[in-house]
């Protein structure tokens, strides 16, 4: 049995945490690692994205995977990036991530997809922490008919609540000590949650950012199985608070199923 786990590197516990998931006996353990040019919206966000390949193949090595894949663009896209495959992703690609980062999932689906290709796993890890990237994966794979099953693993965070990122390398001490208002956010979210409108509650919550610096590009209360937005809620749907925001040019990302 193949068991995969795919990342742009820069690793950190939260990866490792999925390679850990995914090592089982008589299992082999893949990891890949990089940095897919097709799901950069933004190309700044390409040219920053941190590299710490010495130490992350350290931090494979000590955590037992078996197998690293290290390609360069040239294999992954032989033919170039041109012309690669759409993906009918639906409802998913309009909000949220897909709403704020045009062509992202695309990227992702053509990356991820390409990945399978080479490697065929049997068991596919993905973070929690990437709650939309997770049902669009679900989703190529179907549109795809891979005989891949994707297991999600619970968002590892840092001691005062902020979701470890590879992305978090790049803030400076002041923003790393503020970045942690995202996650609490989402708690105050969580633990003020109430029947009927939840739009006031959205609104404190996108202050609360707004107020401390950040450019908020969402925070949505949303159906925890469709990402149906809410503004109301009935008390019974299960249900899943997203956010994404921006921290002098450093774009985080969390969410927490309530
Ligand atoms: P990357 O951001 O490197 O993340 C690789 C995997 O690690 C993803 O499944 C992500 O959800 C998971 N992950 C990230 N932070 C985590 C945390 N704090 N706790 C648990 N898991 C965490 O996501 C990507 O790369 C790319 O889009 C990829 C799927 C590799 C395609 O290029």
């Amino acid at each position: 049995m193949i068991s995969f786990v795919p990342t742009m590197g820069a690793l950190h516990r939260g990866h490792i945490s999925l390679l850990e998931a995914s090592k089982k006996p008589g299992c082999l353990s893949v990891c890949s690692i990089f940095v897919n040019p097709t799901q950069f919206n933004d190309a700044k966000d390409f040219e920053n994205y941190p590299s710490t390949l010495e130490k992350d193949i350290d931090m494979l090595e000590k955590a037992g995977c078996d197998v690293l894949f290290l390609p360069p663009v040239s294999e992954m896209y032989p033919g170039g990036t041109k012309n690669l495959s759409a993906y009918d992703l639906g409802y998913l690609e309009t909000v949220l991530e897909g709403r704020f980062r045009p062509g992202h999932f695309q990227g992702v689906c053509q990356v991820v997809n390409r990945l399978l290709d080479i490697i065929p796993a049997d068991e596919l890890y993905l973070g929690q922490k990437d709650y939309q990237q997770c049902m669009v994966i679900k989703k190529m794979i179907e549109l795809a008919h891979l005989p891949t099953t994707t297991i999600i693993c619970p968002t590892l965070r840092e001691p005062d609540g902020l979701a470890m990122s590879s992305r978090n390398m790049r803030l400076p001490e002041n923003d790393r000590k503020k970045a942690v208002k995202i996650s609490e956010t989402l708690s105050f979210i969580k633990n003020n949650i109430r029947t009927g409108s939840i739009e006031t509650l959205q609104k404190e919550a996108i202050q609360k950012l707004t107020a401390e610096g950040f450019k908020t590009d969402y925070v949505e209360i949303a159906n925890a199985d469709t990402l149906q937005l809410l503004k109301d809620w009935d008390g019974k749907t299960p249900l899943v608070v997203l956010a994404a925001a921006f921290l002098n040019g450093v774009r985080l990302i969390d969410n927490m199923v309530l």
